[in-house]
């Protein structure tokens, strides 16, 4: 691939990007208004990055697409290795937006399970928010950055306007096929979201490495976490069963420690790395299969 084919699929400079216009776009309530310093500069550039994204987020993410990556990714045979050692891969996933004030993968990562841990939740919470963007390692595997985040939604039927950018969603050909454009498509009324698909990221990917694992509201944070037009704006009720609503709760407790526990403060990685192998160790198998 040329560099410019290259910098085209993947216009944000890291991924970090698009967490950064997720918190600007649901700030923590009742924090200050944070000052440019306190925050990325967001230069007009990288607001033009977002923008670019979820272009390319919004046209190609199509019900086939989703099928196409669920029959790939969902083989897991791209590679084995100890849990611990699959979080360090992710790690070279390299940020070279703003080496200064930014965290890396597992930085971020350890933050998130750390202020779990610190509210006194079980332990499998904590597991949960050690791993949930594991599923990024898709960028390491040659995925494109719109396959593997941004903001999730089902794909399969009418996308709702509540989605960031809906205006996007004219040049994706599902919103011209009238198996997929209707407000149910090819669900029905309250069929629950295990019947389903949703955009392929991170989060539906590591939902299936963990779900024979994991306890059920785990799994529901992990593949939901990025399902804000559902977990903020409630824009597909009409598609959750009450059991789905009930896990909700689950997805919402987790999603402050997502987007709230960043600080410019890194974690020493060598102090919590026994705690936290243990924990891999606890619930997962030694190896994970990518
Ligand atoms: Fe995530
Ligand atoms: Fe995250």
């Amino acid at each position: 691939m040329k560099a410019s084919e290259k910098e085209s699929a993947n216009p944000l400079s890291s991924l970090d990007v698009w967490e950064d216009d997720v918190l600007k776009r649901y700030p923590e309530p009742g924090s200050p208004v944070k000052s440019k310093e306190e925050f990325r500069d967001y230069e007009n550039t990288e607001k033009d990055s977002v923008r670019e994204f979820y272009r390319l987020n919004h046209k190609y993410q199509t019900y086939e697409n989703v099928l196409a990556k669920k029959a790939n990714f969902l083989k897991f045979d791209k590679k084995e290795m100890p849990w611990w050692s699959a979080m360090e891969y992710l790690n070279t996933l390299i940020d070279d937006s703003d080496p200064d004030t930014s965290l890396d993968q597992l930085q971020h990562l350890l933050q998130t399970a750390e202020a779990i841990r610190a509210d006194g939740h079980p332990d499998w919470f904590i597991l949960t928010g050690f791993i949930h963007d594991l599923g990024k390692v898709l960028c390491l595997f040659g995925e494109p950055q719109w396959n593997v985040v941004g903001d999730s939604f089902p794909v399969g039927c009418k996308f709702s306007d509540k989605i960031v950018y809906p205006e996007f969603f004219a040049d994706n050909p599902d919103s011209t096929d009238e198996r997929y454009n209707t407000k149910y498509g090819v669900y029905s009324h309250q069929c629950g979201l295990d019947n389903i698909h949703m955009s392929w990221g991170h989060d539906e990917y590591l939902y299936h490495i963990t779900k024979d694992y994991l306890p059920e509201p785990a799994l529901y944070m992990i593949r939901y976490h990025s399902f804000y037009s559902q977990h903020r704006e409630h824009a597909y009720d009409h598609l959750l069963s009450a059991h789905d609503q009930e896990m909700f709760k689950w997805v919402d407790k987790f999603n402050p420690y997502d987007l709230y526990s960043k600080s410019p403060k890194p974690p020493v990685v060598s102090e919590l790395k026994p705690f936290y192998e243990d924990l891999l160790a606890k619930y997962l198998p030694a190896t994970v299969k990518l």
